[in-house]
């Protein structure tokens, strides 16, 4: 089979990975993708190490055997944990998910750059290690945010569980000063204007999704691996279960009518 022509594959605890997908979709329309989101073992974010590697080795056996030519992990969580480990696993490119610093570096006046993300992430000081090596006077404020991928992928955007989830989240980040904040982890674009709504206008959200895909198309083009067809390509999703209730959640991003849905075992 023509190598350029095989899809991307873009995976995730569940519904977050999407938030990658859509930005993919935008700056490389011709590609053609398949999505796989573990909504049957989600949530990722207090998983172990083991379970992590475990999980990602059967998703990435998955989309091997679907011909992609590239992976984007579309989940900070296992990026932060166990992507060292599972790029030596795979003969394609694997990209892990982007931390966003360099955008929230360009942003940030204060040099104060707050980290919402699982507890998995933040215990793992990605974003931290990787500002230090960029500018140490940059400051990285942690925040893990348990619960809310989880409110996301039930499909509760609004509402009191989830607003006083994220009113709990963004007062110690309001109270530190920082003017710029990084989703760091996918679900959260998906309740991105009540975390603006709490915040008012004293930060600036970045989501990692733009850099992710400037860097997918970066590695397309260096290992010329872009689609030449011209075409739009396909996107399948496929969900470990409840499909359709991630069917409903892509909805918010892309047009039903532009993607397929089934459910797979993995
Ligand atoms: N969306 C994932 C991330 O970026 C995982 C969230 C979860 O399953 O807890 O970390």
């Amino acid at each position: 089979m023509d190598r350029n022509r095989q899809p991307i594959g873009v995976f995730d605890s569940g519904v977050g990975g999407l938030t990658v997908v859509n930005k993919l979709r935008k700056l490389l329309p011709y590609e053609n993708i398949i999505f796989l989101g573990d909504s049957k073992r989600n949530p990722y974010g207090s998983r172990s190490k083991e379970e992590l590697l475990q999980f990602s080795r059967e998703i990435l056996q998955f989309l091997t055997e679907q011909h992609v030519k590239l992976v984007a992990i579309g989940c900070n969580t296992v990026t932060a944990s166990v992507y060292d480990i599972i790029r030596k696993d795979v003969d394609f490119p694997l990209i892990g998910m982007s931390r966003g610093i360099r955008t929230a570096q360009e942003i940030s006046v204060k040099k104060k750059i707050a980290v919402f993300a699982t507890e998995v992430t933040i215990a793992n000081h990605a974003h931290r290690r990787m500002a230090e090596q960029m500018d140490p006077e940059i400051e990285i404020i942690e925040q893990a945010c348990p619960g809310i991928a989880d409110c996301v992928e039930q499909g509760k955007l609004t509402g009191p569980e989830i607003t006083a989830l994220l009113k709990k989240y963004t007062a110690p980040v309001l109270a530190s000063g920082a003017d710029t904040a990084i989703f760091g982890c996918t679900h959260f674009p998906f309740v991105q204007p009540l975390f603006e709504k709490l915040c008012g206008d004293k930060i600036v959200f970045v989501d990692p999704a733009h850099e992710m895909s400037l860097q997918t198309l970066d590695v397309l083009k260096k290992d010329s691996l872009l689609n030449p067809h011209g075409m739009p390509g396909y996107l399948r999703l496929c969900f470990t279960a409840k499909a359709e209730r991630g069917a409903k959640l892509a909805e918010h991003l892309i047009p039903a009518n532009e993607f397929t849905v089934e459910e797979i075992a993995l």
